[in-house]
């Protein structure tokens, strides 16, 4: 792989121990995935936040980051960590695992990251342009960026991410080619419009095809159902790409000849919704995986308006971002009779397996990890369909 002076000088360690940590992977991860050089970024978006899931080691990575005066120099944020920073002990965390947790955000906050903790940073705090090269990890948000926006990025890990933040370039293999963001299968969709049946609809590709892009036809998704059909066919198929015929910016330009077409329709969606349906009752229903956006949260607070809980056992989070909360303080007034509407985290990065073990969602990612990430026995239903099971 050949390297500027500059950087090789960075990986000499001429500009600190920080930058050649960084420089060492993201030039190792080159040399695997056979990249030619570097790219500059515009941004990242870094995931390993939870104390949940990176644990001690992580904590004393990022301390040795952050000592060694590692420091992003592109704009980037971060995903959701194990608790929301002001209402930790509704959510049955320790005090252990709080203390732990904010020195983790401080770290990230040392390092220049936005700490605004979500996985949905394109809705406001970070939004790629068509064409930009970044370096995002989180499965749902890469797709959406990569499918929706049309920038440009792998499927990052938390480390890699980081390390391409501090140096603000990238190894440029991989979906930063153009050759590599061809279909790879078409899919004839036959679904009804809503969020619900996009995460099912991703769900069932993410297990039909198992990676891949796929290029789909007969649906129009808007945010709110590219965000789920992104988040539900990262976490069952690993797809980090996709196009939607009339909808993404680069599926006008897709070659479509001798494509392999797979028909998704009512019979794969049932297959999907019974290998994520395990439970039968649940004490938890989490909502918000991906984040809520400001129209969801309108809709939920409109969809329980003047309702009251019937179910004292049964707790009901909501997770979203700081930013959408803040925004939606009417909805927030509504929504909280019901349970604490939480930023920051999300039902899967925090510990709940200390607390439940049956939960509620409705996000096929969710009810992908539920099981795996947590120890949970999951219940999938669509919004309504859940929120009706407590009132
Ligand atoms: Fe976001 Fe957590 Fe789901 S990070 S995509 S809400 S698993």
């Amino acid at each position: 792989m050949e390297l500027t002076k500059a950087e090789e000088r960075i990986l000499r360690g001429e500009e600190g121990e920080g930058r050649r940590k960084a420089m060492e992977l993201v030039t190792a991860l080159g040399k695997i995935y056979g990249a030619e050089g570097l790219i500059d970024i515009t941004s990242a978006h870094l995931s390993g936040a939870s104390y949940k899931t990176i644990g001690d080691g992580g904590l004393k990575y990022l301390e040795d980051l952050a000592d060694g005066g590692a420091k992003v120099s592109v704009p980037s944020t971060l995903n959701p960590v194990g608790m929301d920073r002001g209402r930790w002990r509704e959510m049955h965390i320790s005090e252990d695992f709080a203390k732990k947790q904010l020195r983790i955000i401080d770290l990230y906050g040392r390092m220049g990251v936005k700490t605004t903790c979500s996985c949905t940073p394109y809705t406001g705090a970070n939004v790629p342009r068509k064409g930009d090269h970044v370096a995002w990890a989180e499965s749902s948000a890469l797709s959406f960026v990569n499918s929706y926006v049309g920038a440009r990025t792998n499927r990052e890990g938390g480390p890699g991410a980081l390390a391409a933040a501090i140096l603000g370039k990238t190894a440029n293999y991989g979906l930063h080619l153009d050759s590599n963001r061809r279909p790879t299968v078409a899919v004839d969709a036959d679904i009804d419009g809503s969020v619900f049946s996009h995460s099912l609809l991703g769900q069932a590709v993410g297990m039909t095809i198992g990676g891949g892009v796929p290029y789909f036809k007969g649906i129009k998704p808007g945010v709110e159902e590219a965000k789920a059909l992104s988040a539900a066919m990262a976490a069952s198929g690993s797809v980090a790409l996709y196009h939607v015929e009339g909808v993404t910016p680069e599926a006008g330009g897709c070659d479509l000849e001798g494509l392999e077409t797979i028909h998704i329709g009512k019979h794969e969606l049932d297959d999907a919704y019974s290998k994520l349906n395990v439970a039968e009752d649940v004490e938890l229903i989490a909502i918000g995986c991906p984040h809520l956006t400001e129209k969801e949260m309108h809709q939920i607070a409109a969809f329980l308006k003047g309702k009251k809980k019937a179910r004292k056992d049964v707790e009901i989070w909501f997770c979203t971002s700081a930013e959408v909360r803040d925004r939606c303080s009417d909805d927030v007034r509504v929504m909280e009779e019901f349970g604490p509407v939480l930023a920051d985290t999300c039902m899967v990065v925090a510990p709940i397996e200390g607390t439940f073990s049956r939960t509620g969602t409705n996000s096929a990612k969710a009810g992908n990890y539920l099981p795996t990430l947590c120890s949970q026995k999951a219940l999938c239903r669509d919004m309504t369909a859940l929120l009706e099971m407590v009132i």
